[in-house]
């Protein structure tokens, strides 16, 4: 779970596939990883680019294995090399049932839409996580955060909001202003 949340920070899931299948066929352990020659993680991430986070992937694997076991909290995994704010919680929520708020871009978007945010990035951030901490169950939020990525991935994209098959249109402010897909509103430029 950890290694596809690596792989998928600025790549899609169709880019990522391929790669996530080699990397656990080859290295199907944490401790498999860690052991792994730098050379040949590299050379098995080539074409996924931003290098750094193969270097953070084994730096990570390597501190895992020495503690014997990924730590479970959202405060303890943002240590781990590579893990920033929303890597953390998706693990912390996904892989150990935490109740953490999982904000990566596509509930950004979804968030925004649902309460009709109409402060502009970035400065609407805090209000949107504010409202995703909200609508966060206190159990199964690792669901929840991976129902409203996946609804930002497939329905309530960018360019299109797709309110006639969206679950939560009669629940969307923005959906109820007749423009969804102005929000979140961009900073003037
Ligand atoms: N992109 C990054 N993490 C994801 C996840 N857990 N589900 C769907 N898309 C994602």
């Amino acid at each position: 779970m950890w290694l596809s949340e690596v792989m998928l920070q600025q790549t899609t899931v169709a880019a990522v596939q391929s790669y996530f299948t080699r990397f656990t066929s080859r290295w199907p352990t944490v401790a498999d990883l860690a052991a792994a020659d730098d050379g040949e993680v590299m050379a098995a991430w080539a074409g996924l680019g931003y290098y750094a986070r193969a270097r953070n992937l084994l730096a990570c694997a390597r501190e895992v294995a020495r503690r014997g076991a990924f730590p479970q909290t959202e405060a303890a995994l943002r240590e781990l090399p590579g893990l920033g704010a929303y890597t953390a919680a998706a693990v912390a929520a996904i892989a150990f049932g935490a109740r953490a708020v999982v904000v990566d871009a596509n509930v950004e978007r979804v968030v925004a839409r649902l309460f009709a945010i109409g402060e502009p990035l970035p400065g609407a951030r805090k209000a949107i996580r504010a409202a995703a901490d909200a609508i966060t169950p206190d159990s199964g939020a690792g669901d929840f955060a991976q129902a409203m990525m996946d609804l930002g991935a497939t329905v309530c994209t960018a360019r299109q909001a797709r309110c006639l098959i969206c679950p939560l249109a009669h629940l969307c402010r923005a959906r109820a202003s007749g423009a969804p897909e102005a929000y979140p509103v961009k900073a003037a430029r």
